[in-house]
């Protein structure tokens, strides 16, 4: 997978993007692609096609990406690397709509394979909006490019989101399949490119001493935590329609948890571990109506006052937003597994926007020292925690072990203390980047092991399903019914207060 690499794996390909004037063409993958030129991971001969409505030419889009540039890559920009590579990125004006834009986006690349020497390998990044994904890939399957022959690849990365629902995401896995092979598709999921994700199969699967208590017998539950800081900043269109549970736990937080949870594989062959994880989502206990009533909560953001005064307006007063919008901002979710590891281990998801701080972590909750010879000392066993392990995924990534320890002194006295690694205490020379890097790097190299297939998408969306079919049925009553700035809607307390557990204090 991905980590093993030690030297380039990319062989030459021009990678082709569809929406290549858009936000993340020029927030991401521009900068990973300038990143991953820095980092001497890709080949001599590899070029840039963009496609977009907007009507321009390859000069005209060269101009346009250097405006921005040196702010989205950030400190290790350098123009000189800029200057030397920008010459391979070309632009054709197309409607996505038209079969002409993939004629002449097939003329194209063939003037690019000539000039650069690139021998007909392409990777097709759709960084459109999602109604386009099933459109464009039938198009380029009908202008013959998604074939691939003696010699050469293609393949397609899908951006996310991937459906909106079981039925949707199940369709559009069913388009993609008349064009494209399952091996060609590489359906995104940026929170897996994420290094701290990756290292949490290292720090699993790596180490002796870790996974011998990664199991019911030593574990009391884990906690998932994917808060944002920022509300939906513009994107109220898409995010009237998403909602929480489909922008953020559909993928992120399953993806996270499939991590977390699943079994070794035999090798590190990506369908191997993409097995594993498929089968750890399949064995989540389904919600029945019922459950979701008591076991997923929503909520909405209203207005709120951060610790420093800065006062935050209601999700109902953004542009854009519906006045009596039900679309949730904030769910917790609690899910048991049933499998020999994690029988009677429940996993509690949170995620939300207006948090009080960005921060994503897995919290790996230990149980209680069987017996507290401190019983009858002034440490009673209620004061002494179980210790937790916290992955920390963003930002400040690492990893932390709270354990108990004797206070110095005279009389008995325990308390927590904190055993911290932080990734950039150990390696120098942080690698720059988004996490786009790895994946795009990945798909040139034909690694497909941090990409969702089609049945862990459609797995995700079919567990969630329930929970999208009472949310409509039943729509919220008491939204707003969290403060902007706060930590969520008081009923994520209560549903681990009810099995006598909290949240992690994040500070
Ligand atoms: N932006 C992010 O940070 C981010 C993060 C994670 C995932 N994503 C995903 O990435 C994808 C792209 O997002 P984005 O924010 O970059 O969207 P965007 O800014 O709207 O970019 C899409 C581009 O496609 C163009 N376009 C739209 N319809 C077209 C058509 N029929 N023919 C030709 N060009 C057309 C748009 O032109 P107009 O501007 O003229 O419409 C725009 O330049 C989405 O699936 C999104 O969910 C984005």
């Amino acid at each position: 997978m991905s980590t093993l690499h030690n030297e380039s794996c990319s062989p030459p390909a021009v990678i082709v993007i569809f929406g290549a004037a858009g936000d993340l063409t020029r927030r991401k993958l521009i900068p990973a692609l300038f990143n991953l030129a820095k980092q001497e991971l890709l080949p001599e001969q590899i070029a840039m096609v963009g496609i977009d409505r907007v009507e321009m030419d390859s000069q005209g889009y060269r101009d346009l990406l250097g405006e921005h540039i040196p702010d989205f890559v950030g400190e290790g920009f350098s123009r000189e690397l800029w200057e030397a590579n920008i010459g391979r990125a070309y632009y054709t004006a197309g409607d996505f709509l038209d079969d002409d834009s993939y004629r002449e986006l097939a003329r194209l690349l063939q003037q690019v394979d000539n000039e650069q020497g690139t021998p007909g390998n392409y990777l097709f990044y759709l960084a459109t909006p999602p109604r386009f994904f099933g459109e464009i890939a039938t198009r380029l399957g009908k202008a013959g490019l998604a074939t691939e022959g003696d010699g050469h690849w293609r393949r397609i990365i899908i951006e996310k989101p991937f459906g909106h629902d079981l039925e949707s995401a199940r369709a559009l896995n069913a388009t993609l399949h008349q064009s494209f092979e399952e091996h060609q598709i590489y359906r995104i999921d940026h929170y897996l490119g994420k290094e701290t994700v990756q290292n949490i199969l290292t720090y699993r699967f790596g180490n002796g001493t870790v996974e011998p208590m990664w199991n019911h017998r030593y574990i009391d539950h884990v906690q998932i935590t994917v808060a944002e800081s920022l509300g939906v900043e513009g994107r109220a269109g898409y995010y009237e329609e998403a909602g929480a549970l489909r922008d953020m736990v559909a993928n992120h937080l399953l993806a996270v948890l499939s991590v977390i949870a699943m079994e070794p594989s035999n090798n590190f062959q990506a369908d191997a571990i993409r097995d594993e994880q498929v089968k750890v989502l399949r064995a989540i206990q389904p919600f029945d109506p019922e459950q979701v009533l008591t076991e997923a909560v929503r909520g909405q953001y209203g207005e709120g006052v951060l610790d420093n005064g800065t006062h935050l307006r209601a999700y109902r007063d953004e542009p854009g937003v519906a006045a009596d919008s039900g679309t949730e901002t904030f769910v917790a979710l609690k899910l048991m597994i049933d499998t020999w590891r994690w029988a009677g281990v429940p996993f509690y998801l949170r995620t939300g926007k207006r948090m009080p701080e960005r921060r994503t972590e897995v919290v790996i909750q230990y149980r209680h020292a069987p017996n507290m010879m401190f019983r009858d000392s002034i440490a009673q066993r209620a004061n002494i925690a179980a210790n937790q392990l916290i992955l920390r995924i963003q930002p400040d990534e690492g990893i932390s072990m709270e354990f108990n320890a004797k206070v110095p002194g005279t009389v008995l006295q325990v308390s927590t203390v904190r055993m911290d690694f932080d990734y950039d205490d150990y390696f120098e020379e942080s690698v720059a980047g988004s996490g786009y890097e790895t994946l795009i790097y990945d798909c040139l190299c034909g690694d497909a092991t941090l990409f969702k297939r089609a049945d862990n998408i459609e797995t995700c969306w079919a567990l969630l399903q329930p929970i999208l079919d009472v949310w409509s049925a039943l729509p919220a009553r008491d939204f707003p019914n969290y403060p902007a700035g706060s930590w969520g809607a008081a009923e994520a307390d209560e549903l681990l207060a009810r099995d006598g557990r909290q949240w992690r204090r994040i500070d």
